[in-house]
């Protein structure tokens, strides 16, 4: 891994994103069904970037693993990734794309006013609310392009943000995970008192996260849910500490997943948030951001909100 620059007293991300990129299967964070990059959003940056002269000095803000910034085709004068997750600096660091990876946070970027012709983000900027946008206002140059595609409420995206939060959680306020581990322990120690005592506890806890959370391999509960029944079917092949090693790390997956989503879910934009960052844009004496509506090219819902600057 090369060397990226890190701002100041850093304090790393904690709300989950961190973990995320260290175990995220893709570089994208929001990909189709299929596993394949989000068609509306491609589309969307392409025009955008199409753009980009070669002399641009150009930023991705909250970049993550760069899912922007790389698309761009004619190599800027200067491209630079912000984000608050090393982990995901690291990964845009080894995709090797000419972006220079720098860990900031967006209410304190380390660079000085009007320095970039092009300031971008996709669901990123609004993680750092007004201060997040009032810094990518003041390092955007005189004539340049500031755009971000936003998470808004209501959209298709918080929607599938909310299932999957009341999913995750029901594993966490079930008791799901403690009850997990104790059966596991005394299926272990093969005493016939203690699996009884266990199972009555974990009977439970089991019924609540089956009942309530809808089954499926491809969402968090049912995916621990199964795993964890087909390792007690299997149970003789397994040694009891990886099992207690594997919930303990489905506990902790779970508990960073939960962070995620609930940032996730505060971040998502509304009018009243609007309006609020442009009062605090137009004090600073700075243009305000228009909104438009994306919808999904495929299902036509709302996916994001397009907010530029008006020079
Ligand atoms: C939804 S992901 C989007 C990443 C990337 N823009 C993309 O579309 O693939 C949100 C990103 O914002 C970053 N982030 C959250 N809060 C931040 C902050 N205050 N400053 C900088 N980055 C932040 C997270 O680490 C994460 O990588």
């Amino acid at each position: 891994m090369g060397a990226f620059f890190v701002e100041g007293n850093l304090t790393l991300a904690t709300d989950g994103w961190d973990t995320f990129w260290s175990s995220a299967t893709s570089d994208e964070v929001l990909v189709a069904g299929d596993g394949q990059r989000n068609s509306t959003l491609d589309r969307f940056w392409r025009e955008q970037l199409e753009r980009v002269a070669a002399d641009a000095r150009v930023i991705d803000v909250a970049c993550g693993a760069g899912s922007v910034a790389r698309q761009i085709v004619q190599t800027p004068a200067l491209c630079v990734g912000v984000d608050l997750s090393i982990n995901a600096l690291s990964r845009l660091d080894q995709l090797e794309q000419g972006i220079t990876p720098v860990a900031a946070d967006s209410s304190s970027l380390p660079f000085p006013s009007q320095c970039f012709d092009f300031v971008f983000s996709q669901f990123g900027v609004e993680y750092a609310g007004i201060l997040g946008v009032l810094e990518c206002s003041r390092i955007l140059a005189p004539g340049g392009v500031l755009k971000f595609l936003s998470h808004c409420k209501d959209s298709s995206i918080q929607k599938s943000v909310a299932r999957d939060l009341l999913n995750v959680n029901l594993t966490l306020t079930s008791n799901f995970f403690p009850a997990a581990v104790q059966l596991a322990q005394a299926l272990s120690s093969r005493e016939q008192d203690q699996i009884n005592a266990a199972a009555e506890v974990f009977n439970p806890a089991e019924q609540e996260v089956r009942l309530g959370a809808k089954i499926v391999p491809d969402n968090f509960a049912g995916y621990t849910y199964l795993g964890l029944q087909k390792l007690l079917r299997q149970w003789e092949q397994h040694e009891p500490q990886d099992v207690i090693s594997w919930l303990n790390a489905m506990r902790h997956e779970a508990e960073s997943a939960a962070a995620r989503l609930t940032t996730m879910q505060s971040a998502a934009l509304d009018d009243e948030a609007l309006k609020e960052i442009n009062q605090a844009l137009s004090e600073a004496g700075l243009p305000l951001l228009e909104k438009r509506e994306v919808a999904s090219v495929e299902t036509n819902m709302l996916l994001a909100w397009e907010l530029s600057q008006c020079q």
